[in-house]
């Protein structure tokens, strides 16, 4: 069994309009793989096409040597991958606590209470909001809340879609330092991130889209010596 999630061949197409076109991509366990591109290059379709929720046109998507191409999302949800898509998505009729609840519905009694401790252990913040109704929380609360989520059902894989979009520096330096552990703790992490400093920063490996398609991929450090790589994806 070859661990990873790897992308073969993925096209897509959206209200008739092809977006994707032969997207290669892989993750690996315990690393932070960023996925960088302008507005509208496609990277919030690919993650929405591996997590079965936008039906691919074709190509495979292995999750651990095991196809996932055609399965529903909670199919591949319980195989063992989370997206956070873009936009803040917690169930906003529910209380914090109930968000964190429905996320480790799995678990045992026992089990759920001490994830639940450890997530909250990671936002003191959300202890004090517990029974707040999460649609009227702040927006990097939310992200917390999304976050606690991903530590609570302990997912192989994350992708996290712009989990920094609208926050201040100062949430975003907070919410950093998960992505990191989750990915000491060996989950595949998935990183787009708008702040390309950021994202090169931390991850060990990068990919750049253009236009529905892939144009870079490789170590951060060859994006950071050659900056008119980004540029030109960002102008495209
Ligand atoms: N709901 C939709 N229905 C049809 N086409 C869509 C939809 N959302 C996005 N698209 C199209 O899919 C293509 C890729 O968009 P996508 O949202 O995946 O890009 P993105 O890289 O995530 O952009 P952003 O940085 O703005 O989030 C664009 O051409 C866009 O117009
Ligand atoms: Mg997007």
């Amino acid at each position: 069994m070859s661990a990873g999630l790897t992308v073969r061949g993925l096209n897509l197409a959206r209200s008739g309009k092809a977006v994707l076109h032969g997207i290669d991509l892989a993750l690996a366990p315990g690393r932070i793989t960023a996925l960088l591109g302008a507005n509208g290059a496609g990277k919030s379709s690919l993650v929405l096409a591996i997590a079965g929720v936008l039906p691919a046109t074709s190509g495979a998507i292995d999750l651990d040597g095991r196809s996932i191409a055609g399965l529903r999302p909670e199919a591949i949800r319980a195989s063992g991958l989370a997206a956070v898509p873009e936009g803040h998505q917690v169930l906003n009729e529910l209380s914090v606590e109930d968000n964190l609840k429905v996320a480790g519905s799995h678990l045992s009694r026992s089990a759920l209470r001490s994830a639940v401790d450890v997530a909250l252990g990671t936002f003191p913040e959300l202890r004090e909001r517990l029974q707040a109704r999460s649609g009227n929380l702040s927006g990097g609360q939310q992200q917390m809340v999304a976050l606690a989520q991903a530590i609570i059902v302990k997912p192989r894989y994350l992708l996290a879609d712009e989990l920094s979009f609208g926050l201040a520096p100062v949430v975003v330096a907070r919410l950093v330092p998960v992505l990191q552990d989750l990915a000491a703790q060996g989950v595949g992490v998935l990183l787009i991130e708008q702040f390309t400093h950021i994202a090169l920063k931390i991850a060990h490996a990068v990919y750049v889209m253009e236009r529905g398609r892939i144009c870079f991929s490789g170590e951060p450090l060859e994006l950071i010596e050659n900056p008119a790589i980004l540029h030109s994806a960002y102008l495209a």
